[in-house]
Parts: structure tokens; sequence; C-alpha cells
């Protein structure tokens, strides 16, 4: 079996969820259930034999201790962290506290737990680390995609927290001979993505009928991946990745903010037209921009592509149509985590009424 941290948050989730439609290996998910993580998630799954769900932090050495010598996985899947730029803007701690140490700690229950085991299985043991396109800083317009060879310069709490965090899991590799397989990976978008991303917080207001925040002009860069395509780089990085390397993730999808708020604005005309027969992009409201905005991020996988045969499935087009017509399809999930401490944050970060 698999140990898969974080998996009630939005990719994590996506990848229990895709795993167990792949294969029969069972999973167990350890997820701490942080305002990002959500059970409802996987609620398809209640009742399966085949997944456990432990609510927990990935710092608790007794916990995690406990759950590597009853189950004895043969991988750990690290995805659990604090994922949002803007939140380690307002109050980076809990990045630094999560990303960091509970890394770290992870890592010693994890080297523990391997360190012991008989030598086959010692040898197939794998810990890949979930890691994000963000630690190798911001590209001009003109700058070639980031490769792994890439220098770390982050810019934000965030990405400083899981630059760290990637520096400590390679050297538990040199230093302990732990087998860690690293990915780095671009924006994704998908379902259950937790609406204080720009994807999905678009689709939301547009149909609650408030404006669309755009941060400064909008021309910021992102390079996009739908969700279902990391999980498969993930589920083939963990098969045939070599020990100690990283590979980068990414859909060759670069797109402004501005384009991608427009082309959601379009899908949801067709899809669900408004009221007043208005257009959706209507609502795009230009707002302050995000101290330190990184003006452009671009993934070049061909290393994954052409050492372990990888390619996306979904275009930004098949992609972006499917998210949004998940999202119509879906509001009992968004009702449900759209309450309470949603409503705190958007009321902290975009001001109070939006
Ligand atoms: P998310 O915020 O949606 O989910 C994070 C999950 O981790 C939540 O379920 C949360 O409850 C859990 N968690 C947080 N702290 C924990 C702790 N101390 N112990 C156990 N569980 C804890 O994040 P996401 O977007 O699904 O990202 C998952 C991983 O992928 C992160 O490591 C992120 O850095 C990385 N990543 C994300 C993207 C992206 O576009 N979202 C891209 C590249 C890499
Ligand atoms: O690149 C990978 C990273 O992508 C992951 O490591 C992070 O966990 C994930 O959150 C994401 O980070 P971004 O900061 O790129 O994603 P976000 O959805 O927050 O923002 C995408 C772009 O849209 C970014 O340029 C900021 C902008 N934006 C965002 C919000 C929330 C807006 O213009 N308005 C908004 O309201």
């Amino acid at each position: 079996m698999i140990l898969v941290t974080g998996g009630a948050g939005f990719i994590g989730g996506n990848f229990v969820l895709d795993w167990l439609v792949q294969q029969d290996e069972p999973v167990i998910t350890l997820d701490k259930l942080t305002y990002a993580g959500n059970r409802d998630t996987l609620k398809s799954l209640d009742g399966d034999a085949r997944h456990l769900f432990v609510q927990g932090d990935i710092g608790d050495r007794d916990l995690v201790g406990q759950l590597l010598a009853t189950h004895q996985p043969r991988a750990v899947i690290n995805f659990a962290a604090e994922s949002h730029v803007d939140r380690s803007i307002h109050g980076p701690g809990d990045f630094i506290q999560t990303n960091v140490v509970g890394t770290f700690n992870l890592l010693e229950s994890v080297r523990a737990y391997w360190v012991a085991l008989p030598a086959e299985q010692k040898t197939a043991f794998r810990f890949l680390h979930v890691s994000t396109d963000e630690v190798y800083g911001t590209l001009e317009a003109d700058d070639p995609p980031f490769t792994e060879t890439n220098t770390y310069e982050p810019n934000s709490p965030y990405s400083a927290s899981k630059a760290a965090s990637d520096h400590l899991v390679r050297a538990w590799h040199h230093t302990y001979g732990l087998p860690v397989l690293t990915t780095n990976c671009s924006n994704n978008y998908g379902p259950y993505h937790f609406p204080e991303k720009l994807i999905p917080l678009v689709i939301l207001n547009a149909l609650a009928g408030k404006p669309l925040p755009v941060y400064g002009d909008g021309q910021q860069v992102r390079d996009w991946l739908y969700v279902t395509d990391h999980c498969s780089a993930i589920r083939r990085v963990l098969e045939a990745g070599t020990p100690g390397e990283t590979y980068n993730v990414g859909g060759w999808n670069e797109k402004p903010n501005l384009d991608v708020v427009h082309t959601i604005c379009t899908l949801l005309d067709e899809l669900q037209p408004r009221s007043d027969g208005n257009a959706y992009s209507a609502q795009i409201t230009f707002v302050q921009d995000r101290p330190g905005h990184d003006r452009r991020y671009a993934i070049d996988a061909r290393k994954l592509e052409r050492e372990l045969g990888w390619k996306p499935a979904e275009t930004f087009e098949s992609g972006i149509r499917k998210t949004v017509a998940w999202y119509l399809a879906n509001q009992d999930w968004v009702s449900n985590i759209t309450s309470g401490a949603y409503r705190s944050w958007v009321d902290k970060q975009y001001g109070a009424g939006q």
C-alpha cells in the first residue's frame, strides 16, 4: 500500500481518487484537515476497503511512526502543505511550520521506518515529494521555461518554504540514502480546487454576480496543467523515476491571467448565461496587485517525457471546459466549503462585502 499525505486537498484528493480508479493497491490518506482539506472530496471512498482516512499532522512523529509500522507502505507521497501564496503573505508562520518543520519531521519518521526495512523492501521504497515551479522564481517574457537545473530563487514566503522543503528532501537522499523523488509542477486546475485560487474563484464569483478580481494588469503568465495530468505524472515518476532525481511537470499551456478569466467567462456565457443577457466579462475588476507578484512561470517538461515517456492528456481548452462544467454540476461540494472560515478569508483579501 501507499501512504498519501494531504490527500483531502485539491491535488492529493484527485490523486487518491484517480489511484483507486487505476488500480486496487490500498491507500492511507493522512491529512490534518486544515481549512483547505475537505473530507467530502473523498466521500465516494467511504466504505471502500482499499482506503483508510486518518486525520493528523505530518509533523506528528508518534502518529506517522505508528502508521508506517502498522501498515508498512511501499511509498509515501507528500502533498501536505500550506499552498496559497496570498495567505503566505498575510501569515507566513503556518507555511514554515508545515512546509519546512512538518516536512523535516515527516522525513525523520520515514527515515526511521525505512532504515529498519528488510533489504528488498528498503531498495524498493520511495518517498515522493510534490513541489512547485515557484521555487525557481520568476521569468522574463523571453526567457526559456524552467528546467530541472535552474537555480532556486523563490520570491514569496510560500515558495521559499517549498524550496526549503525540497532542499531537506534532497539532503535526506544525499546524506542518508533515503530513496526520494521530487516533482516540480506548474499551476494545476480542475475539480475539487479550493476557491481561494484564481480559476475556481472566478467561476464561483461569476455565478454569484460578484466582481472577478484580476491582480495588477492581469498580464502575469502561468503555465496550466489539468490536475489528473499531474496525477498521472506522479504515478509515472513513482513507478520509474530514479531516486535522487527531480522532474518538472507541466502542460506547455502558458496563459496570461486575463486571458484565463476571459476564457472562463466565455464558457459560462455558453453553459449558464446570465439572466440579464449581459456577458460575465462585465464583472471583471482590476484590483491591487499581489506584493512581489511573480510575472511569469513556465515549465520545460521534456525530461519527464524523454526519460519516462509521460505526456499530458488534456489541452487547456478541454481541461478548462471540464472544470467549468464540474463546478456547475457540483454546487453541493462548493456550498459546503464556502461558509465560515472561507468568508473571513475573502473579506480579508478582497474587502468586506465582496
Ligand atoms: P491544498 O491546499 O488544496 O491541500 C493541502 C492539503 O494538505 C489539505 O488537505 C490540508 O488539510 C493538508 N495539510 C496541510 N497541512 C498539513 C499538515 N501539517 N499535516 C497533514 N496535512 C496537512 O494544496 P494543493 O493545491 O492540493 O497542493 C498539494 C501539493 O502540491 C502542495 O505541496 C503544493 O505545494 C503542491 N503544488 C500545488 C500546485 C497547484 O497548482 N495547486 C502546483 C504545484 C505543486
Ligand atoms: O505554480 C504553481 C503554484 O500555483 C502552486 O505551487 C501554488 O500552490 C498554487 O496556489 C498556484 O500559485 P499561484 O499564485 O500561481 O495561483 P493563484 O491561483 O493564487 O493565482 C494564479 C494567478 O492569478 C497569479 O498570477 C495571481 C492571479 N490572481 C489570483 C487570485 C486569487 C488574480 O489575479 N486574482 C485573484 O483573485
